[in-house]
């Protein structure tokens, strides 16, 4: 089993997930990060370290998030990685407790 990202981090993108990462396995997109669930090593740092409270792993993932774990799996085959934090994004404290936001992700 690996972690996943889930919906909190859309256009948020805090990426203090990226600094603690034991094996670089997250992706960037251009409002969402994903995680190379082939890399991720379940160590759990990252989901401590996030702000919007958006990192599980696949197996305890909040009610309504099972299909993040396919979201992730398509995505870190398309994007880049990122191996250092960058800044948030413009009002990634405003969307942090939005919800129901999966239709604003961009690819
Ligand atoms: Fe996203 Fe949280 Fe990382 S908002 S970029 S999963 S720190």
């Amino acid at each position: 089993m690996a972690h996943i990202v889930t919906e909190g981090c859309i256009n948020c993108k805090y990426t203090c997930c990226v600094s603690v990462c034991p094996t670089d396995c997250f992706r960037e997109g251009p409002n969402f990060l994903a995680i190379d669930q082939s890399e991720c090593v379940d160590c759990s740092m990252c989901a401590r370290e996030c702000p919007a409270g958006a990192v599980h792993p696949e197996s305890a993932a909040p009610i309504g998030s099972c299909h993040f774990a396919r979201i992730n799996m398509e995505l870190a085959m398309l994007w880049p990685a990122v191996r250092a934090r960058r800044d948030r994004l413009r009002c990634a404290d405003r969307w942090r407790s939005v919800r129901r936001k999966l239709h604003l992700l961009r690819i």
